[in-house]
């Protein structure tokens, strides 16, 4: 419980927001979390929570959007993250901004991923006026893709990921797309 929490905007059980210092503990234990991580390639230490964090807060700063800070409305108890970030890996579609998300484990199959998404991506055509919003999973990620499908994105096509390519689980992705 975080005290009063003032959020950039809800749906009917989370709130989003910016990501503050007292995130980064809470970010590596589920960062550390095998299952959770199990479509990456590695698991990310904590120096590299701590990096994408300040990558997530300059990004906000700088464009007002990132993978936001997501916590439960119930207690305002932080949860993952969910939101839009840009991309710039080497791709037909880049650079371009997608939308993604992690959730704890112990909050799954609550449907939140599904609901926060959805607000997210209304949020990013309607408020922030971005007119593609494109989703990446690795092909084995079929909960993600499952995700992407209830939110009514469309499949594009399959593409092996520049960054995932000496990984042969995980380098085939499906891309998809809102238009
Ligand atoms: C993928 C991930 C975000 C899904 O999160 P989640 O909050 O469990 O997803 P949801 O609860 O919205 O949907 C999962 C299931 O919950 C069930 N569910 C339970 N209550 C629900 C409700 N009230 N509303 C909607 N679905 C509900 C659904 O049946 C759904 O199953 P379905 O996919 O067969 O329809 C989560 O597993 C995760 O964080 N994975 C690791 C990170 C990751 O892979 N990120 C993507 C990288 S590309």
């Amino acid at each position: 419980m975080d005290g009063v929490v003032t959020y950039l905007f809800t749906s009917d059980r989370l709130g989003f927001r910016n990501w503050k210092s007292n995130d980064i503990d809470k970010l590596f234990k589920i960062n550390s979390d095998r299952e959770v991580m199990e479509f990456f390639p590695s698991l990310p230490t904590k120096a590299e929570t701590i990096l994408f964090i300040e990558r997530m807060k300059d990004q906000f700063q700088e464009k007002g959007f990132c993978y936001f800070a997501v916590d439960k409305l119930a207690n305002n108890e932080f949860i993952g993250f969910i939101g839009i970030s840009e991309q710039t890996y080497k791709a037909d579609f880049t650079p371009c901004v997608d939308i993604g998300w992690r959730i704890d484990r112990k909050e799954w199959n609550k449907g939140f991923a599904t609901e926060g998404a959805k607000k997210c991506l209304d949020y990013a055509l309607n408020n922030l006026k971005i007119s593609k919003i494109y989703a990446v999973a690795p092909k084995i990620n079929v909960k993600s893709e499952h995700i992407m499908e209830k939110i009514g994105l469309k499949k594009q096509y399959e593409f092996e990921h520049p960054l995932l390519i000496d990984n042969n689980l995980l380098k085939t992705c499906v891309l998809y797309r809102n238009e």
